[in-house]
């Protein structure tokens, strides 16, 4: 289905029942920002924090990455539109399944012909590997960008992951200085 409206997509989306995870989530994390954004983020799926209050990366996960947008003159409330590949919490934050992901698929892509951004960042592997490449190594592909039709995507760490493991975070820092070179290189209008 081809959405021209912002509004109608996202409340049809906050309605969807097309897989087993409306069953146990509080809310719909249909995405935030600017619906005209020139770069988008797209992580993985909500997490506890992000069902409760129904937007994306809220926790302290999403506090590190409004840090690193911050860094290079990004913010959700400007100019970056941000995303996840399921918009409901798999139960534990297990990692959503194969099905999952392809059936809410169909939300992600209409969000992405309206919004048409020049640049998409994948948060982490889930969202690497379905955007870019199903074999998408972040440790060893953090950084590089990728054309796709005419846009250009690349992966980074996922926030949650550098909590876990900080000693990845001047990589992922320097991916994000990477990120505002391109927007520079190409003159962006952001
Ligand atoms: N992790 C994600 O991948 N997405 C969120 O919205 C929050 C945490
Ligand atoms: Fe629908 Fe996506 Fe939620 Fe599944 S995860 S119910 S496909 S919005």
């Amino acid at each position: 289905m081809k959405y021209e409206d912002f509004e109608v997509l996202k409340s049809e989306c906050t309605a969807c029942t097309k897989c087993g995870l409306c069953q146990t989530r509080t809310n719909v994390v249909f995405g935030v920002g600017k619906e005209d954004a020139r770069i988008m983020l797209v992580g993985e799926g909500p997490g506890e924090n992000e069902d409760l209050q129904g937007e994306p990366f809220v926790g302290k996960a999403g506090q590190l990455l409004d840090k690193y947008l911050q860094v290079i003159g990004l913010s959700r409330h400007t100019n970056v539109y941000i995303a996840n590949i399921v918009k409901c919490r798999p139960p534990q934050n297990r990692d959503p399944k194969e099905d999952e992901q392809e059936l809410c698929m169909d939300w992600l892509r209409a969000q992405t012909r309206l919004v048409k951004p020049d640049i998409i960042v994948c948060l982490g592997r889930i969202a690497a590997q379905k955007l870019i490449s199903p074999d998408f190594k972040v440790t060893r592909q953090h950084g590089e960008f990728i054309k796709k039709g005419n846009m250009l995507f690349m992966g980074t760490f996922h926030p949650a992951a550098l909590l876990r493991n900080p000693l990845n975070k001047p990589d992922a820092l320097s991916d994000f200085q990477a990120l505002r070179d391109k927007i520079n290189e190409l003159n962006i209008n952001i």
